[in-house]
């Protein structure tokens, strides 16, 4: 019988829920509130759900007591990260209970793990819908089933089919200035420590078309800050029918004309290329910031994380990238406290970040994930001893951050104007390095470049005047 029913296709599954939730809302139409954890790329996955979820009729709220569906799109790179999202899952069962019809869903890195899979199944009962990272163009038919079929979906696409890309999906962008822009999915890159490729499967990257299309759409809206994301940018291209170098992408981007800026991450060392630096420094629209995490100073540490480079080889890159960009801002991340790390060790890191003086750091301790290789790895140094050495590190970065901002007190800056804040009416903005101003000026800035002359820094955040208006 059941190869009788027919296959609805995206559009009834969309069409049905906007019908089965147009009864079922709390107010006049359907609310979902869609909270974001993680990185970059989580954030333009939201994007698409939200495009999803307002093409089956739902408006956005903020509020868990009007909302009528409640989605929290996960991260599982840290354990801090995953106790957050528990804590308050948790805390929904309350909302829950005043508002039984509340549809409760989970999707994101943290569901592609089984024992979370299995955890959210037995602790989580009143989770009615939990979905994975490669199944979010199946939105529509997941709602549909959690509303009709009357018990709990767990979809996680574990098939190969599955984990194609799927083009032309709807977004709702959050913000009219900044916009991201996905150019690969996955990672190949198994470094010990990290959970991203488990949960995000194989490298994949989009047509270059596709990417331009999207693009120049960007461009055409008035975005002016465009980022594109991926775990490794700079494989992009590389399992391509007709391959395409990272490179050569950002330089067919940047002939799109138009009053925009490129940004890009994150950029693996170990595939970063001199084209690539040559590229930026080239280019009409490529902001001049790099973010490159290097994660450890130490070429033993390195090593163990299978990052596939030295601490030597990455500072023969930056001293190439700042000798042909010498305004380049970078930025990077850092693990501390990876299994079997020494003090000695540790001391490599704070002496590479002496020696590049980045802008900011993204500084983590590090944090062992369930099924990764450093996870079975010896790790004998407490965690009050690890604390310490991660406040050194933070200490000194702090004071390499402040000489580098005091460095810019009277330059003048070319800021994305992004906001007037209205208590204060003061402006506040970006530079290219991505740094973040704040300035007295023309509240008609908002969204263009301005120059802004750099008057003071305080706690890493210039403070400017505008010189046009
Ligand atoms: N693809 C990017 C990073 C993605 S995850 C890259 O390779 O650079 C963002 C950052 O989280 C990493 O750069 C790393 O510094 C940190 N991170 C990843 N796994 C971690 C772990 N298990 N513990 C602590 N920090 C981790
Ligand atoms: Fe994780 Fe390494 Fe891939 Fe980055 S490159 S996502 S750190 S495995
Ligand atoms: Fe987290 Fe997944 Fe990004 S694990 S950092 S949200 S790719």
């Amino acid at each position: 019988m059941s190869d009788m029913i027919p296959v609805r296709t995206q559009e009834q599954y969309v069409r049905d829920v906007a019908e089965i939730m147009a009864i079922r809302a709390r107010g006049a139409a359907p609310k979902a509130l869609v909270h974001t954890y993680g990185c970059q790329q989580n954030v333009a996955d939201s994007e698409k759900i939200k495009g999803l979820l307002e093409q089956m009729g739902f408006s956005f709220t903020e509020k868990e007591e009007e909302a009528d569906l409640i989605l929290f799109n996960t991260c599982a790179v840290r354990e801090h990260a995953e106790d957050r999202v528990f804590g308050n899952v948790g805390a929904l069962k309350n909302v829950k209970r005043r508002h039984p019809s509340l549809i409760i869903a989970l999707c994101g890195c943290m569901t592609e793990q089984e024992h979370i899979a299995e955890k959210l199944r037995v602790s989580f009962p009143f989770v009615n819908l939990v979905f994975g990272t490669h199944v979010i163009h199946k939105l529509p038919e997941l709602l549909f089933s959690t509303l009709t079929d009357g018990h709990r979906v767990f979809a996680r696409g574990d098939d190969s089919e599955d984990r194609r890309i799927v083009e032309g999906l709807p977004v709702h962008r959050d913000g009219d200035i900044r916009a991201w822009l996905t150019v690969m999915y996955g990672c190949n890159n198994f470094c010990s420590y990290c959970i991203v490729p488990y949960v995000r499967g194989r490298e994949r990257s989009r047509a270059p078309e596709a990417i331009l299309s999207e693009f120049k759409g960007l461009v055409a809206a008035g975005y002016r800050d465009i980022t594109l994301l991926g775990q490794n940018v700079n494989s992009y291209g590389k399992t391509l029918e007709n391959p395409v170098s990272f490179a050569a992408l950002l330089r067919m981007l940047d002939e799109v004309p138009g009053d925009y800026r490129i940004r890009f991450m994150t950029s693996h060392p170990k595939d970063a290329t001199r084209e690539l630096i040559d590229t930026i420094a080239g280019g009409t629209h490529i902001s001049h910031h790099l973010h490159l995490p290097f994660q450890s100073g130490s070429d033993r540490v390195l090593r163990e994380m299978n990052r596939g480079y030295t601490s030597a080889q990455y500072l023969a890159l930056v001293d190439y990238a700042k000798r042909k960009i010498p305004d380049l801002s970078l930025t990077s991340d850092v693990i501390v406290g990876f299994p079997g790390e020494t003090y000695p060790e540790f001391q490599d890191t704070v002496s590479l970040i002496r020696q590049v003086e980045f802008t900011s750091l993204f500084t983590f301790l590090y944090s062992p994930r369930v099924g990764t290789r450093a996870a079975k790895m010896p790790d004998p140094v407490p965690a009050e001893e690890k604390s310490k050495w991660f406040r050194e590190l933070c200490a000194a970065q702090e004071e390499i951050a402040a000489r580098r901002c005091a460095a810019m007190v009277g330059t003048v800056q070319r800021v994305l104007v992004e906001e007037c804040r209205e208590k204060t009416g003061l402006l506040t903005g970006r530079t290219d390095g991505n740094v973040i101003v704040d300035f007295h000026g023309n509240p008609d800035s908002v969204g263009a470049f301005a120059d802004i002359k750099i008057t003071s820094a305080r706690n890493w955040i210039l403070a400017g005047e505008q010189i046009t208006k």
